[in-house]
């Protein structure tokens, strides 16, 4: 037979070096175990002469429990330790700064659109929006746009696959949109992406406009004349601004003008304008021998860049943030 101090030692030495919670059970039955090492001892017990048995049976007790207490070390460091590389796999650095989540800013463009969205809302304009994806009737035949008008032509229009839809070519059609959702007195105005087929330092095909519409029952010409230099003098915060008017053309308006503002010298057209046109009234609806209004489309990029002074259109679509920071 072994002798138990010997066991006892190998047993807390093999314990010891033991990192794997199994492998530990395992060892344990080694010598605790049915078959184990002081199991064998616990057997010789048996054959030793009575007297001699007392003291071996509590040298056998106190062994036993020497190697409980190991085990439960043992576990308890092993746990522990599982434990502490737990923490250090998932730990968190509070103290490292951030990716970094720059303040963004609006576009100038959007800028310049909410300044006009003020400027009209304290004329009393409401504000409208319609889809930039419009059909036929909306863009053109609702606005007395005859059949065969240049506008209509593949060269000028984004048409979409079928040709049932087209990327609006101006703000125009939430005149319809609006005509038919509202009864005058209307008195709004719609700001809003439109698309052509155009592309140069002064055209980009993609664009933005801003559609005036007041409609009432004695609006006039001199109302919009009075409305748009007041806009104009507001927004460009000059005082001094000349807005001319030149007769013009459009299918929607009649009589139609041209709006130029003089600029270093020179007179720039920011948009069109006119009286509603009868027919347009009457296809929405309303009667035209009772009301009247007039309607404006103003260029809100050329706006923009006149505010800020930028003379390049594509500059504002590049997305370039050292062009774009400029203006936040
Ligand atoms: N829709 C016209 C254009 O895009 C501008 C306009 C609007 C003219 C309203 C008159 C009245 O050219």
């Amino acid at each position: 037979m072994q002798d138990l101090e010997a066991i006892v030692q190998e047993a807390i030495a093999l314990f010891a070096g033991i990192e794997d919670a199994d492998l530990l059970e395992q060892a344990k039955a080694r010598y605790l175990g049915r078959s184990g090492a002081l199991r064998d001892a616990e057997k010789s017990l048996a054959r030793l002469a009575p007297a001699e048995r007392p003291v071996f049976g509590s040298r056998l007790n106190a062994a036993k429990q020497r190697l409980e207490t190991a085990l439960r070390e043992q576990r308890d460091r092993i746990q522990s330790r599982r434990l502490e590389a737990r923490l250090r796999e998932e730990s968190l650095d509070v103290t490292l700064p951030g990716r970094g989540s720059g303040t963004g800013g609006l576009h100038p463009v959007t800028r310049t659109c909410e300044r006009i969205e003020r400027l009209f809302r304290s004329m009393g304009f409401a504000v409208a929006d319609g889809p930039e994806i419009e059909t036929d009737y909306y863009t053109f035949t609702a606005l007395n746009q005859p059949e065969n008008h240049p506008a209509r032509s593949m060269h000028d229009t984004f048409y979409l696959a079928g040709g049932a839809h087209l990327l609006r070519t101006h703000t125009s059609p939430i005149q319809i949109r609006y005509m038919e959702a509202h009864r005058p007195p209307i008195k709004t105005i719609a700001p809003g992406r439109v698309y052509r087929v155009d592309s140069d330092a002064t055209h980009s095909p993609m664009f933005h406009q801003i559609e005036g519409l007041w409609v009432d029952e004695s609006v006039n010409f001199a109302d919009l004349k009075g409305v748009l230099i007041d806009f104009m003098k507001r927004f460009f915060e000059s005082d001094e601004l000349q807005v001319r008017f030149r007769p013009s053309f459009f299918p929607f308006t009649e009589p139609s003008a041209e709006i130029d503002m003089s600029f270093g010298g020179s007179w720039l057209e920011m948009g069109g304008a006119g009286m509603v046109h009868p027919h347009v009234l009457r296809n929405v609806g309303i009667d035209s021998e009772k009301f009247q209004g007039f309607a404006f489309g103003l260029g809100l990029d050329r706006l923009t860049m006149l505010r800020y002074g930028v003379n390049d259109l594509r500059l504002f679509f590049e997305n370039d943030l050292r062009f774009l920071k400029q203006f936040n």
